[in-house]
């Protein structure tokens, strides 16, 4: 068979092989996995690995925050940095406000997605306002457009929601095959530290970690935990950032509950010193969970290796470090004036890569699962994406593991002004990137199309595996009737 498109002589790495063969593609999936292949294109990958396409699963683009700012990077260039970072799938939030309905948020993101992406993408569902309809009308129809996760808020004024309505999210997303996400931090802790702080005058960038301690992310966990545990539902905790945090959730899924859960690069890769670099550099590493101590460190990356953590994401929230950004309210802004997040979408899977892989930290197959097969399975997309098999889409991030290059701002793809991870020299990066059998980057070039990325309707959460925790203390369907949500 004559292929559009052969990839030839490179290693293929998939979430439990790792074998030489070709990968032949036509019509922009994968045809046949083989040797000496024919196609009309040919991209020769000897010496290279050849992984499935990483799925960066959390990430804000062209996004408001509740309080008003901005993501730079839009559909555009969050797609092309994510292409770069060797990502031929991305997963940003589409974000509910409170006045908002969930299927006009979907409009409004869709309107900004279009056309503009070089990679395919889906969205996650922030929900902050459940008033009027929206649980019984509009969630089901989200979940018909092939948008099946969620996410809540336990913090943050003008997002969180209430232990009653997240029941109620999580209760109904289980009715419909849906997964709820959350961030998990204790609102009322963080309130009241902050307010000493200000009173007392600590305003740098460095209390903002100090008023969001361990414990806020620990209770937050553990409740969010038992609320899930109550009504039987899945539940996915986003940026987890403590030792504690993580044993929870190790713990739960010991127990059989459906709890899954994702870390991120800042947790094994910066920590509390780079708060206190001078004046407000610190900003520039200020995010929610915030980044804390070595130890820290330490122990996520065991819980990374044991299988604690399904998902390794970036939380890509770009702010630039200027008046659009981290400085819109001036150089003198306490810590909450401030806009939380950094950018991180090109180098999450170089970073893993590099002092995962390189350093014998974790396996290939490790590397595979938590850049993107695990993503594809957990988000309702496996096997059309997240896989390299017949049949799969043509989603292929060609690595070469010896390159080695450093990373600094000039050289990232965003629209950022700086990257908290400047002069770090990085082992391991991918040099061309295939979405859907369509070349994006080749040999480190562009040549994606920003018509070319599509929205992916994603299918039920897939909970094989999980025992599921059957004794319920109170028995919802027994005792309100079958269904909660019609
Ligand atoms: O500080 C962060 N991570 N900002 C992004 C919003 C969020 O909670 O993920
Ligand atoms: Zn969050
Ligand atoms: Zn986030």
């Amino acid at each position: 068979m004559l292929h559009d498109l052969v990839i030839s002589g490179g290693t293929i790495v998939t979430a439990t092989e790792t074998y030489k063969a070709d990968v032949g593609i036509k019509n922009g999936t994968i045809q046949t996995l083989g040797y000496d292949l024919l196609g009309s294109e040919k991209i020769d990958a000897s010496n290279k690995l050849v992984l499935p396409g990483g799925i960066e699963a959390h990430c804000h683009i062209a996004q408001e925050s509740a309080t008003g700012g901005v993501t730079s990077d839009d559909y555009r260039s969050g797609s092309v940095s994510a292409a770069y970072g060797g990502n031929t799938c991305f997963i940003p939030f589409a974000a509910q406000h409170r006045g908002m309905g969930l299927l006009e948020t979907l409009d409004l993101y869709d309107s900004r997605s279009l056309n503009s992406s070089v990679i395919d993408f889906s969205y996650h569902l922030i929900i902050s306002d459940l008033s009027g309809n929206v649980m019984e009308r509009e969630f089901p129809k989200a979940v018909a457009r092939g948008v099946t996760s969620f996410k809540v808020f336990m913090t943050y004024d003008l997002l969180k929601i209430t232990d009653e309505q997240f029941l109620e999210v999580l209760h109904t997303a289980k009715e419909y095959g849906a997964l709820t996400m959350v961030h998990a931090e204790n609102s009322g802790i963080i309130n009241w530290v902050s307010e000493k702080l200000i009173k007392g005058g600590h305003t740098a960038p460095r209390y903002h970690a100090i008023s969001h301690p361990a414990l806020a992310e620990v209770e937050a966990i553990s409740r969010a935990i038992m609320l899930s545990k109550f009504v039987d539902a899945p539940l996915l905790i986003v940026h987890v950032s403590t030792p504690a945090g993580a044993n929870l959730v190790r713990d739960a899924r010991n127990e059989g509950l459906k709890i899954f859960a994702e870390t991120c690069p800042q947790y094994l890769f910066l920590n509390r010193k780079d708060l206190d670099r001078p004046g407000m550099e610190g900003a520039k590493f200020m995010c929610s969970p915030p980044v804390r101590d070595s130890e820290t460190q330490e122990a996520l990356w065991r819980h990374l290796q044991l299988g604690t953590f399904d998902v390794f994401s970036s939380d890509h929230s770009p702010y630039r470090f200027d008046e659009t950004g981290k400085l819109s309210k001036g150089v003198d802004a306490t810590f909450q004036q401030i806009a939380n997040g950094m950018p991180g979408i090109a180098t999450r899977l170089p970073l893993l890569f590099s002092e995962g892989v390189n350093k014998g930290r974790i396996t290939l197959q490790q590397f595979v699962r938590l850049s993107s097969t695990n993503a594809a399975r957990t988000y309702g997309m496996l096997p059309q994406k997240g896989s390299i098999s017949v049949g799969a889409d043509a989603d292929i991030a060609i690595w070469d593991p010896n390159l080695k290059r450093v990373v600094t701002a000039q050289n990232q793809h965003d629209a950022m002004d700086y990257t908290p991870y400047e002069g770090l020299e990085l082992t391991g990066w991918p040099t061309s990137v295939i979405t859907r059998g369509k070349p994006v980057i080749m040999d480190g070039q562009l040549v994606g199309d920003h018509s070319h990325g599509k929205f992916i309707a994603r299918g039920k959460i897939d909970l094989t595996g999980i025992p599921g925790h059957q004794a319920l203390e109170l028995d919802i369907e027994k005792n309100f009737g079958a269904n909660l949500t019609s």
